[in-house]
């Protein structure tokens, strides 16, 4: 595998340079396969950063230093050729040796492990992660930002899975505050618990935007509203009843909706979780020094370098209630004494980036070190994000939005096949055409909603993605009598193959960089340029009609591919399809 070679060429520099191994694989990485060209080099080193941690003398040309170092390097059996660019030195691997190390993995079952037991991402810690999102608010419209937190979340957690770390996965529901005041004075007035068991989500957001507008003009609604919050404050078991049911309720129909996304929590937490532990938490930061009483009443935390008050949270209003940060404050050392996390991350829109800055600093002037193992991962906008019935306003309805158009589509092509359950089909690429569209540019990005353009089939889509792996099984499927569990590496030489060959050579790589900036866009760019070469091997390399040894060879090739393929979609939360 790709380790193999990375090894065997630092090996060869440890020696010509009497230094350690290790010092050269940060500077040595795999060659990206850019156009669709005959492409030689399979790795390259790069000077500059030897140059400037100390391996090479800074001083001194470039160039000569390049051309000087390669000439000591003799070409071997495993590194058939050695070239020079100004400052680069690139490798050319032995062609039949690369894609016997490359496809080993294939013959066998272990074949989703692929990239995964790579040297260089032992490296990589490994430990508890917590993993915080989704975190919708009951009774309010679920918009785009949450869908983003979900599909943005479960990559995390199945990522940092792969990865070989216990992952907890974590809801944490907007479920107390005012807003259940009004809910709760609103069900007694517009509430019927027919329609809350029959349609419970579309019932209370229709409630809560009921009591809202009634309470602009109706005083004696606002005194309820307040009534029966600090009822529920006070824990008192009536208005308690109601809110748990409504919490039940929500959490139930969520996770049938979450189902179709293939998304699961291990923990449904939430605001109303932390009610409880927020006076000791208040002690605590009195005892510090760190929470003031304000001039209005409010309390405060001057969180300004200076102590200059440029920077000040507020953490309880004059009236001596909570705030969302005050909840958080709570949450997040509960769950540190709950789970003994490595790491917690927290997935939210980027409006959010401030509240989890003064999270983490007020955590970490209370002096709990961990607060440097939490992070936020903060993502952009999303524009326009409609269905044909109008705003969204449940996840229900984009996913059944996207079911119908891809169905839709799906009858109109003549590529589609005889399908056992067409509407189950069409729901899983339907959803990873909206994943893929959501995960192709950086996370902090804004984008611009756009059923048409996700949905095609040919370019950058979720449903290219599909496609191809459907095609794949098919391929494998005709082909399923021919043995593969041998295979002569010398009949794959030609571009194509080679191609692919190095474009699987960088996969570790990826997983590494993702692993660290827990960007979805390296894995689904990858995927995306397999998917090209994959279909240009179909056009290229024919299975059908091929003698025995190349038809074999070439069925490696197509399996490790596919397995490679299934593997990155699956993590980034996609459901592979066999036949489409
Ligand atoms: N419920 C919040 C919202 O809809 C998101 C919660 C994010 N997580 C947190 N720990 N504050 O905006």
């Amino acid at each position: 595998m790709a380790c193999f070679f990375r090894r065997q060429i630092a090996a060869k520099l440890a020696t010509t340079l009497q230094q350690s191994e290790e010092v050269f694989l940060p500077a040595l990485t795999a060659v990206p396969v850019l156009k669709k060209q005959q492409q030689n080099a399979d790795f390259r080193l790069l000077l500059g950063p030897l140059r400037t941690n100390g391996i090479l003398p800074s001083s001194g040309d470039i160039e000569l230093q390049t051309e000087h170092l390669a000439s000591q390097l003799k070409p071997d059996s495993v590194l058939e050729d050695i070239s020079t660019r100004r400052g680069v030195i690139n490798f050319t691997v032995n062609r039949r040796l690369l894609a016997e190390k490359l496809l080993e993995p294939f013959g066998s079952g272990a074949d989703e492990q692929f990239g995964f037991n790579s040297e260089l991402l032992s490296s990589l810690k490994r430990g508890t992660t917590l993993v915080e999102y989704s975190s919708p608010n009951i009774a309010k419209k679920f918009h785009a930002g949450h869908l983003r937190s979900t599909i943005i979340g479960n990559f995390i957690a199945n990522l940092k899975q792969s990865l070989g770390n216990n992952v907890i996965r974590m809801n944490y529901l907007g479920d107390w505050g005012m807003q259940f005041g009004l809910l709760g004075a609103g069900f007694d007035r517009f509430g019927c618990m027919e329609k809350l068991k029959e349609n419970p989500l579309q019932h209370l957001f229709e409630v809560y935007v009921k009591v809202n507008k009634e309470a602009e003009h109706n005083e004696d609604i606002k005194q309820a509203a307040r009534d029966f919050f600090s009822q529920l404050e006070r824990h008192e078991s009536q208005a308690l009843s109601l809110w748990q049911q409504f919490r039940e309720i929500t959490v139930k129909e969520y996770q049938q909706v979450y189902e179709r996304l293939g998304v699961r929590f291990d923990v449904y937490s939430g605001e109303s979780f932390h009610q409880d532990q927020v006076p000791e938490v208040l002690q605590e930061l009195r005892d510090r020094g760190l929470l003031k009483t304000s001039e209005k009443g409010t309390g405060i935390i001057d969180l300004s370098p200076g102590g200059d008050m440029t920077n000040v949270c507020t953490i309880l209003r004059s009236d001596g209630t909570t705030l969302y940060i005050t909840r958080d404050i709570a949450a997040a050392i509960n769950r540190m004494e709950k789970y003994g996390f490595d790491e917690m991350i927290y997935v939210t829109d980027k409006s959010q980036e401030n509240h989890f800055n003064q999270l983490f600093q007020i955590l970490r002037a209370t002096g709990r070190s961990w607060a440097q193992s939490c992070r936020h991962v903060p993502f952009g906008l999303v524009q326009g994000m409609k269905t044909r019935s109008g705003d969204v306003v449940f996840l229900e309805d984009v996913l059944d939005e996207a079911r119908t158009r891809m169905l839709h589509n799906m009858k109109q092509s003549s590529n589609t096949k005889e399908l056992e359950n067409p509407e189950d089909t069409a729901e899983k690429v339907g959803i990873s055409a909206l994943i893929v569209q959501d995960f192709k540019g950086p996370l902090q990005s804004d984008y611009k909603f756009d059923w048409d353009r996700m949905l095609q089939a040919q370019g950058d889509t979720g449903v290219f993605l599909q496609y191809t792996h459907a095609r794949l099984c098919s391929l494998l499927q005709v082909n399923e009598g021919v043995e593969v569990s041998t295979f002569n590496a010398d009949l794959l030489r030609e571009n194509t193959s080679v191609l692919i060959l190095q474009h699987l050579l960088r996969y570790d790589e990826l997983l590494y960089q993702s692993a660290n900036d827990l960007q979805p866009t390296h894995l689904v760019n990858f995927l995306l340029k397999l998917c090209h070469l994959i279909s240009s091997a179909h056009r290229e390399l024919p299975v059908k009609g091929s003698p025995q040894d190349v038809a074999q060879a070439r069925l490696r090739l197509f399996s490790g591919a596919r397995a490679v393929l299934a593997r990155g979609m699956k993590i980034l939360g996609l459901k592979p399809v066999h036949k489409m």
